[in-house]
């Protein structure tokens, strides 16, 4: 267990952010909220690092819900570092002080959220040991990422040396960890970006070839590069890349999606991926992929040993106030920022 530090006195209110309705992100409001006790197998939690992620965005639009109403009031995000504070009854394992972060609450990774607030009280059966060696804000850019980085890469495909590899959005949260571990798993990486500040990034963690987007077509670039095709794409924009994205595959090589940030997938005709070179397609969900509690202590673990070897370099962008939520979230629509946004508390 991690080592253990005093903790201040736990307050009745603390600050959170909160919607009440859906909205662009001028609906995010800073607010006190009420500090539950932890009941039976629960924790309080003192969060030190809040992860912001594009689904944040999605449950914040109303995109995740919908024909739904909003609810009265949501806290969001679901994705943190913190301090154990406070463990209720039938609690062994974990004790005040104790380094801890969580990923989701067990079922799809925006329901049941709360993660952007002071505190938390939540069940500890969803609590992951942090290791020495890094910091709350390193795991908080690369947890629920990298999750999904495993996900794609080893449910669906894992690049061996010398494949190649096409990853949209590279400079993105997601992106810029796939780029790391494909190059880690001794492939020629290729990826999207949309200024030429974030091709030196990704450059800077392994991408061989940025492809400015904006200003050539990528499908032309990479049937330059790899005329007969790349191995596989990883593609978490979406709408925008997903057709396309066909035509830069070889010959039974994959497609695999794990995100729609520039809006939704289109319908697919099984019969294209015969036309197209009897290729497949895949789509991850990083909730079925950690839904067994062995599997989420598993992912975590071999993510935490990666980036302890410095295989992967989390990349946080900005570490904001936790008042500030409203700005973290232009950032993410507006492509401003590469890597990872953090709120602080
Ligand atoms: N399936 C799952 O289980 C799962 C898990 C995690 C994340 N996701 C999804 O994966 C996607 C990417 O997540 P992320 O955390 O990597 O997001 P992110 O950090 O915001 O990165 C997305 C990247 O996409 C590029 N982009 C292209 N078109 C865009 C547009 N219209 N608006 C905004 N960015 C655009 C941006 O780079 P440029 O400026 O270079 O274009 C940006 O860096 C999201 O849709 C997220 O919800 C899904």
């Amino acid at each position: 267990m991690s080592s253990r530090t005093p903790q201040p006195e736990i307050p009745q209110h603390a600050p959170a952010i909160v919607y009440r309705q859906f909205g662009g992100p001028q609906v995010l409001e800073l607010t006190n909220v009420p500090i539950t006790q932890p009941g039976q197998g629960e924790v309080l939690i003192r969060h030190t690092a809040i992860s912001v992620n594009f689904s944040d965005v999605n449950a914040r639009r109303g995109g995740f819900y919908i024909g739904q109403n909003a609810p009265e009031v949501t806290i969001p995000g679901n994705e943190a570092v913190g301090i154990v504070v406070a463990a209720g009854d039938g609690i062994t394992g974990w004790a005040a002080g104790d380094r801890v972060a969580y990923v989701g609450m067990g079922g799809a990774f925006f329901a049941n959220s709360g993660a952007y607030a002071t505190y938390r009280t939540m069940p500890a059966s969803r609590l992951i040991s942090i290791p020495y060696g890094l910091s709350d804000q390193d795991v908080a850019a690369v947890l629920m990422k990298g999750m999904t980085a495993s996900a794609a890469i080893n449910r669906f495909y894992r690049p061996g040396p010398g494949e190649t590899v096409l990853i949209h959005g590279a400079a993105g949260g997601v992106g810029l960890i796939l780029v790391q571990w494909a190059k880690h798993c001794g492939a020629r990486v290729f990826g999207t970006v949309g200024s030429a500040e974030k091709a030196a990034i990704v450059r800077r963690h392994g991408c061989e070839e940025p492809i400015l987007y904006r200003e050539v077509h990528f499908v032309d670039r990479v049937r330059q590069l790899c005329p007969q095709g790349v191995d596989v794409v990883y593609d978490g924009v979406g709408r925008d890349t997903f057709m396309a994205s066909l035509d830069c595959v070889r010959p039974f090589g994959r497609l695999i999606n794990y995100g729609n940030v520039s809006g939704p997938l289109p319908s697919v005709n099984l019969m294209l991926l015969s036309a197209k070179g009897s290729l497949s397609i895949g789509r991850v969900g990083v909730t079925d992929h950690i839904k067994l509690p062995e599997d989420y202590q598993r992912v975590a673990a071999e993510l935490f040993s990666l980036c302890l070897s410095g295989a992967i370099r989390p990349c946080v962008q900005a570490i904001l106030p936790l008042a500030e939520a409203a700005t973290a979230h232009q950032m993410l629509e507006s492509h401003q920022k590469a890597g990872s946004i953090i709120l602080g508390p």
